[in-house]
């Protein structure tokens, strides 16, 4: 870090300050930063066991101040260099990123950056599903591009106990319906899988969604953060699920988008639509991993299994210019070399940082 901190002038300072080209930011492992995730909040309104579970995320859990938040304006400065330097796609999470007042507002100003040759960056968004009805048109509207919804179950006790909520599941496939009305499409539906919890779902969920245009994505159980007791047993590996959706609904294997892209994607051969696979533990995707992610109040995190994030609210709020800024933002890059899931075993970590405060 400079022990100076040039100041910039108040307005906003055009990208073309931050003087490093898109896509030449590589880090150690020669990865290009192409994907920035933002979590706008470390609340959710579900609490779910594996990931806020409610002994630890009770009535007295201290969650962030609103001044210690990012500001709009903050994120969407952070985002143009970002973009600046070769992300492509923005993805907002949470905790439950809906919650946060007035986000269209954010999708609004995210969604007019625009990407070195003119284009816009693909604005995404996970949630859990709740708010969306209420909120999609005005989403779309404001142009988010599509968005993800986590459901981990068709029952409704079960649904209920996993997210320890009295939220039925006919308000989160409400919320999809309303996305895909909304043009947020396609809808792309995360199901994280536990064996012995809701593994028996996999088959009601993949009949469900068949014939609808989502996507539906198993995602294998992660050890993310420290508070789910997470045991390998518990993880359905991708290859078990599509042996058994197979044997039900014949698949075939489909070539992926992009290089990197997170979910192996199956396709039903009766034309029923396809699903994914996120096997993130059974056959990591390290390799192709171009993911930063920026924590609620402004810390950037080079892995979801970080312990450490680096601070970029400091340098915002002390008025460093876009130059400083982008610096930062290149260095931290630069110096990466995770690849946690390719090491799980290996890699013993005390304090790994929470999927409800970073996002998936
Ligand atoms: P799209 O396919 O473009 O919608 O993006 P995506 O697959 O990256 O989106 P999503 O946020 O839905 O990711 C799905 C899940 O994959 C997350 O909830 C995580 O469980 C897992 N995941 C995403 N990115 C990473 C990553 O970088 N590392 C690991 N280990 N898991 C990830
Ligand atoms: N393993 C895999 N995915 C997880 N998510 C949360 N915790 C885990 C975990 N331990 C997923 C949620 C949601 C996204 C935000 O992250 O289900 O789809
Ligand atoms: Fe909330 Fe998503 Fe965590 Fe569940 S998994 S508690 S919906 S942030
Ligand atoms: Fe990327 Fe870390 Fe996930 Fe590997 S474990 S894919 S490096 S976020």
């Amino acid at each position: 870090m400079p022990g100076v901190i040039p100041r910039g002038p108040a307005g906003r300072s055009a990208p073309e300050t931050t003087a490093i080209p898109a896509g030449t930011v590589r880090d150690t492992r020669g990865r290009p930063l192409r994907d920035l995730r933002i979590s706008v909040t470390d609340r959710c309104n579900f609490r779910c066991t594996y990931c806020m579970p409610r002994e630890l995320f009770g009535a007295d859990h201290a969650f962030l101040p609103q001044s210690a938040l990012l500001t709009f304006e903050e994120i969407t400065r952070l985002a143009r260099i970002a973009v600046a330097q070769g992300v492509r796609k923005i993805r907002l999470t949470g905790g439950e990123p809906l919650l946060r007042k007035q986000i269209e507002s954010l999708v609004g100003m995210l969604a007019d950056l625009r990407l070195p040759d003119g284009q816009a960056p693909e604005i995404t968004l996970t949630t859990n599903g709740t708010l969306l009805a209420r909120k999609a048109r005005a989403l779309a509207q404001a142009g988010l591009s599509r968005v993800t919804v986590s459901l981990d179950a068709l029952d409704d006790a079960l649904f209920e106990r996993m997210s320890d909520s009295g939220v039925p599941v006919a308000t989160i496939l409400a919320g999809i319906e309303a996305a895909a009305d909304a043009g947020l499409a396609p809808v792309k539906v995360n199901m994280v899988v536990r064996r012995g919890m809701n593994d028996a779902q996999i088959l009601p969920m993949a009949r469900h969604f068949r014939h609808t245009g989502h996507i539906l994505r198993f995602i294998e159980y992660m050890d993310v953060g420290n508070t789910n007791g997470w045991r390998m047993e518990e993880v359905v590996t991708g290859a078990e699920i599509v042996r058994r959706i197979g044997a039900e609904f014949p698949l075939e294997s489909v070539q992926a988008h992009y290089r990197g892209e997170v979910a192996a994607r199956w396709a039903y051969t009766d034309g029923g639509g396809e699903i994914g696979l996120i096997t993130s533990v059974s056959q990591p995707f390290c390799g192709d991993c171009t993911r930063l992610r920026l924590s609620p109040e402004g810390r950037l995190f080079t892995c979801l299994f970080a312990e450490q994030g680096h601070d970029m609210r400091g340098l915002l709020r002390m008025g460093a210019d876009d130059h400083a800024l982008a610096q930062r933002l290149a260095g931290v890059w630069r110096a990466r070399s995770d690849r946690y899931s390719e090491i799980r075993g290996q890699a013993h970590r005390e304090h790994k940082i929470e999927m409800s405060y970073i996002g998936g």
